[in-house]
């Protein structure tokens, strides 16, 4: 059994010693990100771990190795179109985000098993679609932690209509790019997915972390 002090510990050495294999995630972000996941395992907090928008598997490397630290036996799910990012709507259109554009950041999935395989870390299951194709077969019942780092206003407000419900209490959902200016659908689709409800959106670092109560 780890020791969960242990695992906290482990946190900021598996950050030193392993590179960021792309610019998609920087060591400020991945420190907060992997600081939730931890305290969802620490607190038991049932469900599986996923993420929406894998790309290479920048994130995805390292929960996976955070997961190996604490031995644990849940699932991790990553899901990607694997043809990039889909088409802009109204709430993406930015100045600053000209360059983001519908086919960018695409990686194959065997890029991402081989990314896996050269960590020596066993790799997620992968789940190639598109997120509002996906059909409950392919979702866990129950979620711990979740991370959402796929761009646009109707990917990240489509992957918190899968996650919200399946998230468990006391369970957290990370979405990346909050108050980011070249993409200013991440942060409408955060603020009008919780519009209605009584969550606390804390901002960190261009993250948003809610916590379900
Ligand atoms: C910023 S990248 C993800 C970066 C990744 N989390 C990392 O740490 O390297 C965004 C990814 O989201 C995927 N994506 C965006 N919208 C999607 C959608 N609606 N369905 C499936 N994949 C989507 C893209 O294919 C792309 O790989």
């Amino acid at each position: 059994m780890p020791v969960p002090g242990n695992i906290a510990n482990s946190i900021s050495q598996i950050i030193e010693r392993h590179q960021l294999i792309s610019d998609q995630m920087d060591q400020e972000r991945l420190a907060l990100i992997l600081k939730r996941l931890d305290q969802a395992l620490e607190h038991h907090i049932p469900g599986d771990i996923v993420e929406f928008g894998c790309y290479l598997g920048t994130t995805s490397l390292f929960i996976a190795r955070l997961l190996a630290v604490a031995a644990t036996t849940r699932r991790f799910h990553v899901y990607d179109s694997f043809e990039g990012l889909p088409g802009k709507t109204i709430e993406d259109a930015s100045v600053a985000g000209s360059n983001f554009r519908a086919g960018e950041l695409k990686a194959s999935k065997r890029q991402l098993v081989r990314n896996f395989k050269h960590a020596h870390l066993k790799p997620p299951l992968i789940h190639k679609a598109w997120f509002n194709e996906l059909k409950s077969k392919d979702l866990p019942n129950q979620i711990a932690f979740a991370f959402i780092d796929s761009d646009f206003y109707r990917s990240i407000y489509g992957s918190l209509e899968i996650v919200w419900p399946r998230l468990s209490s006391g369970g957290a959902v990370i979405v990346d790019d909050y108050n980011r200016s070249s993409l200013p659908g991440a942060t409408r689709a955060v603020n009008d997915f919780f519009t209605v409800s009584n969550v606390r959106i804390q901002h960190q670092s261009n993250l948003a972390i809610i916590t379900k109560p």
